[in-house]
């Protein structure tokens, strides 16, 4: 018998809500600090990484090298910068069909889980007025390996027990659809179909899915690549 959905998995930054242009603000400003530029292409590129491993593509593009120390220094005074802006975050700044469907996927039985490499993913939530919309939350404390490992989706599922097959992860960076890929789940791109074209089907945005289009996933047999556009 083939797999039903069970559970959704959802990303946080690009997903449920546009917090990118936050992180854009902060490691720019750092970015000037240091006495370089950092423009939105470059900015780009450090979707969906860690915070030290966006400390790092930043420091090359701006050819800097420090030490482990200075390094931690300078990934704190972001985070300090960032935390200033997420700090005034309403529920305005939810992303269009995020909260319809995560109430939606309530509504039906169907569990949700938020899967981000973020470690400030719960004050986003809490400001957002999200955090009762998730049975399970794994986020950038709890894994010790980033996107494109599969550990924060593994670890999602686990406490919601639910078989990786019974999930759908909704990503918008191409890492995190790698990391869905490597878990064995259904995906659901969120962005440029080009850029995310390991996703089972590629999407504007969440308002742009239904719960039908979910369910068929199940029911493609190989790979489902589509666009809905
Ligand atoms: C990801 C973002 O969700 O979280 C990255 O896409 C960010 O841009 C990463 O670097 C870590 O976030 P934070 O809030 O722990 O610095
Ligand atoms: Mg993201």
């Amino acid at each position: 018998m083939n797999n039903l959905l069970k559970a959704c998995i959802f990303d946080l930054d690009g997903v449920l809500v546009d917090t990118a242009v936050y992180h854009y603000m902060a490691w720019k400003r750092l970015a000037l600090k240091l006495g370089f530029d950092f423009t939105q292409e470059q900015n780009e590129g450090l979707k969906g990484i860690s915070r030290m491993q966006s400390l790092e593509i930043l420091l090359a593009e701006g050819g800097l090298v420090f030490d482990e120390a200075a390094k931690l220094k300078l990934a704190d005074k972001k985070n300090r910068w960032y935390c200033e802006y997420i700090e005034k975050m309403t529920a305005d700044e939810i992303l269009p069909g995020a909260a319809s469907l995560l109430k939606e996927l309530k509504s039906k039985g169907i569990k949700t889980a938020l899967g981000s490499a973020s470690k400030n993913a719960e004050t986003i939530l809490r400001n957002t007025n999200l955090l009762s919309q998730f049975d399970v939350i794994v986020d950038g404390n709890n894994i010790t390996k980033a996107k494109p490992d599969p550990q924060v989706f593994l670890l999602a599922a686990g406490q919601l027990k639910v078989k990786p097959e019974e999930c759908v992860v909704f990503e918008d960076a191409r890492a995190g659809i790698a990391a869905a890929v490597k878990a064995g789940m259904h995906s659901v791109g969120i962005g440029n179909p080009a850029w995310l074209n390991q996703a089972d089907i590629v999407v504007p945005a969440l308002k742009d899915i239904s719960i039908d289009t979910l369910n068929n996933l199940f029911h493609t047999k190989g790979t489902s690549y589509e666009t809905v556009y």
